[in-house]
């Protein structure tokens, strides 16, 4: 991890909820690497954003959740109930990517150093992301993304994890004027929106990461933005300068 940047500026931008529209329920556990990125309210943890475990001391997440004091649950299916399987951790270090964009979000990628390993279990364990020259989802492939955001537009939550199959958009689409003109980036994917800091998945490995550009679930009717990973990664867990 010699190449991560500790970036120590914690950028104060708003946070913007957003959601898993038109999605299921998940299995219970069948995502072991959903990570629930929770804050303390009086007795009780609200579910914040999106996370998942690419290694066993680290979760992949956004800059812009800004995790920074937070809580990270591991084997979560259910946020309110008591359940076996869930893990709860302090924030040991944050590693913002030093090039985050708070205008545009480009750049939008976090690694969190919990401040204990993990106990490898059915319900918690590691997804395989994608390094540096793989191959990213051409238009029109089909990806998904999990979370416990918004399921309509009013925001209203879910309390099990929900999962969706989506569509990669064309970018030219996304950099449309109409879309997200020139804050869409080489660096972001355009698909269905998912929950902040979640995964998106293609054949299983984790090759996007939630960030909506700072875009309300349904606010506008615009698809979700992901933060590349494969830019970011070289053959370690490492952001590249
Ligand atoms: C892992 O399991 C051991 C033994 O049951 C326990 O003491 C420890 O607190 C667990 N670690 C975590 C991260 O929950
Ligand atoms: C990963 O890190 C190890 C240990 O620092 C190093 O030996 C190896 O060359 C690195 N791999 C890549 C692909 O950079």
């Amino acid at each position: 991890y010699n190449q991560i940047y500790i970036f120590l500026i914690l950028h104060y931008i708003l946070f913007y909820s957003e959601g898993i529209i038109g999605g299921r329920e998940a299995v219970p556990h069948s995502r072991p690497y959903m990570a629930s990125i929770q804050v303390q309210e009086g007795e009780n943890m609200k579910h914040e954003c999106g996370g998942f475990v690419v290694a066993d001391q680290w979760v992949m997440t956004a800059v812009h959740c800004l995790p920074n004091g937070r809580k990270v649950v591991l084997g979560v299916h259910s946020l309110s109930e008591p359940e076996d399987e869930k893990q709860t951790f302090d924030i040991l270090e944050l590693h913002n990517n030093p090039t985050f964009s708070a205008s545009n979000y480009d750049n939008d990628i976090a690694l969190i150093k919990l401040d204990r390993p993990f106990n490898a279990s059915e319900a918690v364990r590691a997804v395989e992301y994608l390094r540096a020259g793989g191959t990213n989802p051409d238009t029109d492939a089909e990806v998904e993304t999990a979370g416990w955001g918004s399921l309509n537009n009013l925001g209203s939550r879910p309390d099990k994890l929900q999962e969706v199959v989506v569509e990669v958009v064309r970018p030219t689409r996304c950099s449309r004027g109409d879309y997200f003109g020139r804050k869409f980036t080489s660096n972001m994917i355009c698909a269905h929106k998912g929950d902040s800091g979640g995964p998106l998945l293609y054949n299983g490995v984790a090759v996007g990461i939630t960030s909506n550009g700072g875009m309300k679930c349904g606010q506008i009717r615009k698809p979700g933005i992901y933060t590349i990973i494969s830019h970011y990664t070289d053959g370690n867990t490492t952001y590249k300068a």
